[in-house]
C-alpha cells in the first residue's frame, strides 16, 4: 500500500483532535450530569482498601514478588509459578485490569510452565513514573523484554500472552523485540496496522472513550466515582460485559478494584491511551515472524471481528480462533475453551523455529 500523501495525515490528526474535543465534551457532560444525579457524596465514595483481597494471595497462583527492571527507573509486580528450568509462559493485562485476569489460565499451565503474570507499570504495587511519555508502548514493550531476559537465563525467550493492553503491548514486543517470544498469543485486539486499515466510522464510534480519555482530569474522575462503580458497567453489562458473568465474581472483583485503589493507578492507566493518541509510530507496522494465535470472543462491544481477519496478513505463521458467544473478556468469560485453544497450538511442532 502506498504511504498516505501529507495532507491525508494532516486531515487524519485534524479529525482526531476534533473528535477528542467532541467526545471530551459529551464525557465532560455525562460525568458532570451523573455527579448531580447521584448527588456528591455518592459521586465521591471512595472505599478504603489497605490490603489485597484474599483470593488474589491464593497460592495456587503462585507467588507475588517485585522485580526491578534494568532499563528503566521502574519496578513491576508480579505473581509467578514454576521453576527457572521451566519454559516461561508471560502473560500482559489489559485495562481496566492487572495480572488476576489471567487466573485460569495460570491455574491450567502451571502444571508445565513456568506461568508469570506482571502488573504493568502504573498498576496496582508496580512502579507509577508521572508523565505522559512514561506510558509510550515502545517503553511498555521494554517493560516486557526486560522482564524476560532478566527472568530466564541462557536461552532468553518465552510464550507471550496479552490481552487488550496487554496484547497491543505484546504485538509491539514481538515487533521490536522478536528475540525474547517465541511464540506470541493474542486475545481480542488486532495488529496495530490492521487497526489502522480497517478504521471505518463505526469503529470510530465504538471507540469513543479512548477520545474522551484525551480530556485531562475529567475521565479520572469517571473511572473513581462511586466507588469504581464502571467496572459494573464494564464487565456486566452491554455491550461491553461477560456472558459468563459468574466468571469474575464480587471476590474478584475486589482484586481489580483493589489495583485501581492504589494511588496513581487511574490516572496511570489512562495515560496509556494519552500516549498513544500522541504516539502514532508507523514502525509499528512490521508484520509478526513468530507463530502467532489470535484468539477472538465475538461479542466484543469495542472491537469488531474484521479487525482480527484483518491481522492475519500481517503474521507470517497465524491461526485465528473466534469464539462466538464470548465477550472482550474471553479469557475469563471462556476459560477452558480458550485453555484447550492455547495448548493444541503449544503442543504443535513450530514451523518456523
Ligand atoms: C526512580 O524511582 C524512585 C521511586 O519511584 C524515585 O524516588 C526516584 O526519584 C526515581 N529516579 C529517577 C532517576 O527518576
Ligand atoms: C477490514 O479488513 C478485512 C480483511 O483485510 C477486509 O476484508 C475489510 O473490507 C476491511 N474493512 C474495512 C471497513 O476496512
Ligand atoms: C451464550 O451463552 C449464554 C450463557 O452461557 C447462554 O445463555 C446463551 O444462550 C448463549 N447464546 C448463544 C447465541 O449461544
Amino acid at each position: 500500500m502506498a504511504p498516505a500523501p501529507a495532507y491525508v495525515k494532516i486531515l487524519l490528526a485534524v479529525g482526531q483532535i476534533v473528535l477528542a474535543l467532541f467526545y471530551g465534551t459529551l464525557g465532560t457532560v455525562f460525568t458532570l450530569l451523573h455527579l448531580v444525579r447521584s448527588g456528591r457524596e455518592k459521586f465521591f465514595r471512595r472505599v478504603e482498601r489497605p490490603k489485597p483481597p484474599q483470593v488474589a494471595l491464593d497460592p495456587i497462583y503462585g507467588e507475588h514478588k517485585m522485580l526491578k527492571l534494568k532499563s528503566s527507573n521502574v519496578t513491576l509486580h508480579y505473581v509467578s509459578k514454576g521453576t527457572s528450568d521451566q519454559p516461561l509462559m508471560l502473560f500482559v493485562h489489559g485495562f481496566p485490569e492487572c495480572w488476576y485476569a489471567w487466573r485460569y489460565q495460570m491455574k491450567y499451565f502451571s502444571k508445565n510452565y513456568r506461568v508469570v503474570a506482571i502488573d504493568q507499570r502504573g498498576y496496582g504495587l508496580s512502579s507509577k513514573p508521572s508523565s505522559i511519555g512514561d506510558y509510550k508502548v515502545e517503553l511498555l514493550a521494554r517493560d516486557v523484554a526486560d522482564v524476560v531476559e532478566q527472568l530466564v537465563s541462557g536461552y532468553q525467550s518465552c510464550v507471550l500472552v496479552g490481552h487488550d493492553w496487554g496484547a497491543i503491548v505484546s504485538w509491539t514486543v514481538a515487533m521490536l523485540y522478536p528475540a525474547v517470544v517465541d511464540k506470541l498469543i493474542i486475545l481480542n485486539v488486532p495488529h496495530p496496522a490492521a487497526y489502522q486499515a480497517n478504521l471505518s466510522f463505526a469503529q470510530l464510534r465504538k471507540s469513543w472513550y479512548i477520545f474522551f480519555y484525551q480530556t485531562p482530569f475529567i475521565p479520572e474522575l469517571f473511572f473513581q466515582a462511586n466507588d469504581m462503580n464502571i467496572f459494573n458497567g464494564v464487565f456486566y453489562t452491554k455491550p461491553m460485559g461477560l456472558i459468563n458473568k459468574g466468571n469474575i465474581n464480587s471476590e474478584d472483583l475486589e482484586v481489580f478494584k483493589y489495583t485501581f485503589a492504589q494511588k496513581g493507578t487511574p490516572r496511570a492507566a489512562i495515560n496509556y491511551y494519552r500516549a498513544l493518541f500522541r504516539n502514532q509510530k508507523a514502525e509499528l507496522s512490521k508484520p509478526v515472524t513468530m507463530p502467532v494465535l489470535i484468539i477472538w470472543g465475538c461479542e466484543d462491544g469495542a472491537l469488531g471481528e474484521e479487525l482480527a481477519d484483518g491481522s492475519v496478513k500481517y503474521c507470517s505463521d497465524v491461526q485465528l480462533k473466534k469464539i462466538r458467544n464470548a465477550s472482550h473478556w474471553v479469557q475469563q468469560d471462556e476459560p477452558d475453551e480458550v485453555n484447550r485453544y492455547m495448548e493444541a497450538f503449544l503442543n504443535e511442532k513450530s514451523t518456523s523455529k
